[in-house]
């Protein structure tokens, strides 16, 4: 197993494999569309920086990505994750989109993003309680117009159970919260715009 994470980061960094995601590709598009109207980028659980890359790739000119995971190292004491996204990132090859990489986790993390986002993905800790407190800790950072995406929000067999944490949220968000109105949904991505 450890073989292979090393094998596996190796290949990536020398561009002979891609890096991996759990998203689907139907999920990839929506996620590049939006970024393409959006000047301002967190993405909440990074894994190994390929949905950055691809948001990166679409971005207006001179907007900012913040990249936010722990990126736990493994037992090695490397952290694969992060090289990786390193490596992606620059393969976006945007050297005029402000990159900010925080190597912590999201709830450290809400007060190093100051400004206001065009658009928050959230993928990380799938459990109730935190995908609960990411919402309510990084929602109030969206911009009016702007839009916040919960990955693994729409139940899927095979891919996203009933019980995952982001499912229950989105239940019982509704299709208004507080501030935001429901704007699609695509696989097992919900996409809320901010209203008011
Ligand atoms: C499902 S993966 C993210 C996949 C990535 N968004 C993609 O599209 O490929 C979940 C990631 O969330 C990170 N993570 C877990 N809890 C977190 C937290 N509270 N804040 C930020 N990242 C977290 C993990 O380290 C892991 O890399």
């Amino acid at each position: 197993m450890m073989g292979n994470q090393v094998f596996h980061c190796i290949a990536v960094l020398a561009g002979l494999r891609p890096a991996a995601t759990q998203l689907s590709v139907p999920e990839t598009d929506l996620l590049r569309e939006l970024s393409s109207m959006s000047e301002t980028v967190t993405e909440i659980g990074v894994f190994e920086g390929l949905t950055s890359r691809r948001m990166m790739e679409k971005m207006p000119e001179s907007g900012a990505l913040y990249c936010i995971d722990p990126f736990i190292p493994g037992r090695l004491g490397i952290a694969y994750g992060y090289w990786i996204t390193w490596s992606q990132t620059r393969r976006a090859r945007r050297p005029d989109i402000k990159l900010h990489v925080i190597r912590k986790f999201s709830y450290d993390s809400v007060m190093d993003v100051q400004q206001e986002m065009d658009l928050i993905f959230i993928d990380a800790d799938h459990s109730y309680k935190s995908v609960k407190r990411d919402w309510d800790e990084w929602s109030p950072k969206v911009k009016v117009g702007g839009r916040l995406a919960l990955h693994d929000s729409q139940p899927m067999p095979g891919r996203c159970p009933e019980t995952s944490g982001p499912v229950r949220l989105v239940r019982e968000l509704g299709p208004t919260p507080s501030g935001f109105e429901l704007q699609e949904t695509r696989d097992t991505i919900t996409v809320y715009r901010r209203v008011s």
